[in-house]
């Protein structure tokens, strides 16, 4: 087993034994991926107060998200398709989630079922949900996520239409992949990744297909997606399906402190501050920079989490000392799962955590608790001052 010492080196492993059309798939953005390169590059600009004559023994980096333990603040976001990263994917970050003490959040473009993943694990994970005009649909995804015990919903509320990412139309991005001459040639010099493939079944759209109404045949799932998807997206319409669902629900991909304040009033037991990883509306600013003017408009009324862009530990303890209760990581576990399974995706969380409990400590607190704001030094005006 390879030495790894940080994310990125899960990153180059990934890259070297997964088909091109799939990294290719996690690693970009929309357009010209300006918020996607942002959303890394701006924690660079937050630096960590270096502490000295602190005790540091006995830390913890344990604590609570929508009041369910977690080992660390972090997540795994929900990523579409992570069953053609590696072989029964999903099954196997949620089994590395469970070990590790972290939520799982299983999405709706998911290869592996919510009852495939529920049967392969014990404890209980989330389930994201878009929002989809059809409401039969709704009704029966909700009835099959209760059904396999999830303890809350996660709704995806940036991606009413879909911000373009041109890999994916230039690689003809499909699950299974298409055989094109290109895709096939790609897919000769990734063997492993093809024999692991061949030793399943789960291939398509587990949630959807068989599921939904008129996808019997997986090819007709491009125009479902884009045919599903509800672009009259309101909040009566969040509250409808939040009161669907009847049990704890998170709202994800919250970009602004108005839209922050309206969730809050919803009445959501946490908000995931996000940009959808820089996938959607290219130009918006990083997620980290809105985290603190959100924590300050809502903090006292709902949990703020924190996702997009983190790559590190530092990354999560920054997010923490500006006042998000918790994180979901996307990219950085899917590094790991494409890179070497299930054993991946724990050394992507060991990493994180690693990194997380060390720097903790050299700013001088021994329980991430107690982190605040007093540990960063944050550029002024880093939030901005647009008008
Ligand atoms: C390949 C990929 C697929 C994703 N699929 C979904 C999805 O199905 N549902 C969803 O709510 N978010 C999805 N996201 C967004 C993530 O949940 C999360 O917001 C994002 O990855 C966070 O940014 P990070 O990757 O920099 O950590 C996806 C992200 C990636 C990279």
């Amino acid at each position: 087993m390879p030495v790894i010492t940080e994310i990125a080196d899960l990153k180059r492993i990934y890259k070297r034994r997964v088909p091109k059309m799939f990294y290719d798939y996690a690693e970009s953005g929309s357009w010209t991926e300006q918020t996607f390169r942002e959303n890394t590059s701006d924690f660079d600009q937050i630096r960590l107060r270096q502490r000295i004559a602190v005790d540091m023994a006995g830390r913890s980096t344990k604590t609570e998200m929508i009041g369910e333990e977690v080992s660390m603040p972090v997540s795994l976001a929900p990523v579409g398709l992570t069953g053609m990263q590696s072989a029964d994917g999903e099954i196997k970050a949620a089994r590395a989630a469970e070990k590790f003490g972290v939520p799982f959040c299983l999405s709706t473009m998911s290869i592996c079922s919510i009852e495939d993943v529920a049967k392969h694990t014990s404890r209980p994970f989330w389930f994201q949900v878009y929002t989809l005009k059809d409401d039969d649909f709704m009704q029966r995804l909700f009835e099959r996520a209760r059904a396999a015990g999830c303890s809350a919903i996660v709704i995806t509320v940036d991606l009413q239409v879909l911000g373009q990412r041109h890999k994916d139309l230039k690689n003809g991005l499909s699950a299974p992949p298409k055989l094109t001459p290109a895709s096939m040639m790609n897919m000769m010099t990734k063997v492993p990744w093809g024999l692991e493939m061949l030793g399943t079944k789960r291939r398509f759209f587990g949630n959807i297909v068989g599921h939904a109404k008129g996808v019997t045949d997986p090819s007709s799932l491009s125009s479902w997606t884009a045919e599903a998807f509800d672009p009259s997206l309101d909040w009566d319409r969040i509250k409808t399906l939040m009161d669907m669902w009847g049990g704890k629900v998170v709202l994800k991909g919250i970009l602004d402190v108005e839209d922050a304040k309206k969730a809050a009033e919803l009445g959501a037991d946490a908000i995931v501050v996000s940009n959808h990883g820089g996938r959607q509306l290219d130009g918006a600013l990083s997620s980290i920079r809105m985290l603190e003017p959100i924590v300050k408009a809502v903090g006292d009324k709902t949990e703020v989490w924190f996702d997009s862009g983190i790559r590190s530990g530092q990354d999560v303890l920054k997010a923490v000392a500006l006042g998000a209760k918790g994180t979901m990581s996307g990219r950085a576990w899917v590094y790991g799962l494409g890179a070497m399974g299930e054993k991946g995706v724990t050394a992507a969380l060991e990493v994180i955590r690693k990194e997380l409990d060390t720097s903790m400590a050299l700013c001088g607190h021994r329980d991430i608790r107690d982190v605040n704001r007093d540990i960063l030094l944050v550029p002024r005006n880093f939030s901005g001052d647009w008008d």
